[in-house]
């Protein structure tokens, strides 16, 4: 079973389109919704809560974990793949990172995403590495999570607020945005007006998707492991009918059931 995980709801933006690009396979989705946001915490916790997510989805018999969350991609997937060296774990930064540089024409790019995710540089190390004249340009945008989570995304009240944070990125030149958030894609429409017709935005979970397809080719010995019975399942670490609520209104995911899991005494 492929196993994804975050901070809550939000990764549900790349599950949608995995399941629609791979269908063929077993899914385990965990939303440690009791202890969301990630994206204001120290790299210390994010690390603790990170390790305690993935012991029990292997626990759960997942055979890959894709660290959904872009906080944890950036400030545990290092730490993660180190400690669990047997195991499988992917993060979605990589698989953005290289969408953008092999789209951008100006080699300027702009990034989206929490607090934890822009200070922690994460994207701006992996642009370096693929190509050293790429210049990133980031901004954290901390207030949209709380907006998206309450379903108020299209009110004026966070397009205003968008715009606001959009503004600097937009003077910057760039040709390339990415939205380094599980939430944003929520927004994809708004970023992509503001930024203006010169920007590319990219849905990123139709990029994890596209990526985990290629690596799933090369790594046959990987993907003969996974299970493939079409089965999905939900859980969370609070309370089932707000997860099932947020899932079946913005991402029309039909979900049934959701169980509700203790990762911590
Ligand atoms: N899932 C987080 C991310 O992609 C956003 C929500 C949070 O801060 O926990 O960075």
């Amino acid at each position: 079973m492929i196993a994804l995980f975050d901070s809550g709801f939000g990764g549900l933006t790349v599950l949608k389109p995995l399941i629609k690009k791979l269908p063929q396979y077993d899914y385990l989705y965990l939303g440690d919704n009791a202890r969301t946001p990630y994206g204001t915490r120290s790299q210390e916790t994010v690390i603790r809560y990170s390790e305690q997510a993935v012991e029990y989805l292997f626990d759960q018999g997942a055979e890959l974990i894709i660290t959904a969350c872009n906080t944890v991609s950036a400030l545990a997937l290092r730490h993660l793949q180190q400690k669990y060296k047997d195991r499988k774990i992917l993060g979605v930064i990589r698989p953005l990172v290289e969408k953008a540089a092999e789209t951008t024409k100006l080699k300027r790019i702009g990034v989206v995403g929490t607090r934890g995710t822009i200070a922690s540089e994460s994207y701006d190390e992996e642009l370096e590495k693929i190509d050293s004249e790429i210049k990133v340009y980031s901004q954290a945008c901390p207030l949209l999570v709380p907006f998206i989570e309450e379903g108020w995304h299209n009110k004026p009240e966070a397009l205003m607020i968008l715009k606001k944070y959009l503004r600097d990125l937009k003077s910057k030149n760039t040709d390339t945005l990415i939205l380094g958030c599980t939430h944003y894609p929520l927004m994809y429409r708004n970023f992509a007006k503001y930024m203006g017709k010169k920007v590319q935005v990219f849905d990123p979970g139709e990029v994890v998707a596209d990526s985990l397809e290629d690596y799933l080719q090369r790594h046959p010995e990987i993907e003969a492991r996974l299970t493939k019975g079409g089965k999905r399942k939900y859980s969370t670490t609070d309370r089932t009918d707000n997860f099932k609520q947020f899932a079946n209104r913005e991402l029309k995911l039909n979900i049934k059931e959701v169980s509700k899991v203790k990762l911590w005494e």
